[in-house]
């Protein structure tokens, strides 16, 4: 099996998945390569970003390719010239299309109209590139994720919905412990159920924090507000509940990680406590996004089997 893109963690099946993290360990170990010798990686940004536009721009120059970061805001796309016609022309001069936007189907319609791989490094609706670091991480720090439980505490974003699909890729159970009115859109809840029911493992909602993180593996967060959206004074106020502290921390596993996929607003979503604790593995999830995007990047641009 191999994939043309990767625009969101379901273009990826369970068989992938395992591939991309074995491919990962091995690129883990490995920091040079040749494997993309003379080719060029377009990386287009429209929203802010540290990790994901560092960890391409040195994975692909590990590779043995160039980056080419192009922000989004200076080039013609969506002011005079369309999402496809981009696509068309981007295609003519570079290997390899990252972007980083709003609306996730201008990914898809940009992937539609690309004769190159297309990669997601964030959208409204997905994080894919970071779920695959955070899976990864996870089964660096146990081994084998089958059974286990992560609960993501907080607003239901992008990475909630992302990490929800991967985790049923790795055979988690997920529990997604948010406020009203901070729900994935009920249309994407049923599709990740519908994905976790494929997989034989479990994915739910449960709005009590203490309760949703008893017997939990790992505990996760991200920030109240994402990019692109409007500061909501009552949604921050429902949210602070699902903070994830020492406290909530003691209530999972002994053995349970803290996850965060950063940047992170510390004192609101997360403590510098369980940030610099021994139980966080944020900074692991930072670095295996590198990792991981080079096994991704490896198969996409480079042709190597999962
Ligand atoms: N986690 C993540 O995607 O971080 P950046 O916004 O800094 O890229
Ligand atoms: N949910 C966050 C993730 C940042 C990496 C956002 O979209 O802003």
């Amino acid at each position: 099996m191999s994939i043309r893109h990767f625009l969101r963690v379901p273009d990826l099946n369970k068989t992938d998945m395992e591939g991309l993290l074995s491919r990962t360990e091995e690129w883990k170990r490995r920091t040079r390569s040749d494997l993309l010798q003379g080719k060029t990686v377009a990386l287009i940004f429209g929203k802010p970003s540290t990790r994901t536009r560092v960890s391409f721009s040195v994975g692909v120059h590990q590779l043995g390719a160039m980056p080419l970061y192009l922000s989004e805001q200076e080039l013609q796309m969506r002011k005079s010239e369309s999402v496809e016609d981009t696509a068309r022309v981007l295609s003519r001069y570079v290997d390899g299309i990252v972007i980083r936007t709003f609306a996730q189907k201008d990914v898809e319609d940009l992937a539609a109209n690309a004769t190159v791989p297309v990669i997601n490094a964030l959208t409204d609706d997905d994080h894919p590139c970071q779920a695959l670091a955070d899976v990864f991480t996870l089964r660096e720090r146990f081994g084998d994720t089958s059974g286990r439980k992560i609960v993501y505490l907080g607003d239901g974003n992008n990475v909630a919905a992302s990490l929800a699909e991967a985790g049923a890729l790795v055979g988690m159970d997920v529990c997604l412990s948010l406020p009203e009115g901070c729900d994935l859109p009920l249309g994407r809840m049923t599709a990740i159920k519908a994905l976790a029911d494929a997989e034989g493992t479990r994915f739910w909602v449960e709005r009590d924090p203490e309760a949703a993180v008893s017997g939990a593996s790992a505990l996760y967060t991200d920030v109240w507000i994402s990019m692109g959206q409007h500061q909501d004074a009552g949604k921050v106020s429902s949210l602070r509940p699902y903070q994830l502290n020492a406290a909530l921390l003691a209530k999972a596993r002994p053995d349970a990680v803290a996850l965060h996929c950063l940047p992170a607003h510390r004192g609101e979503e997360i403590t510098d406590e369980v940030m610099d604790g021994p139980r966080s593995a944020v900074f692991d999830q930072a670095e295996n996004r590198l990792h991981v995007q080079k096994a991704l990047m490896a198969h996409l641009i480079g042709g190597e089997p999962l």
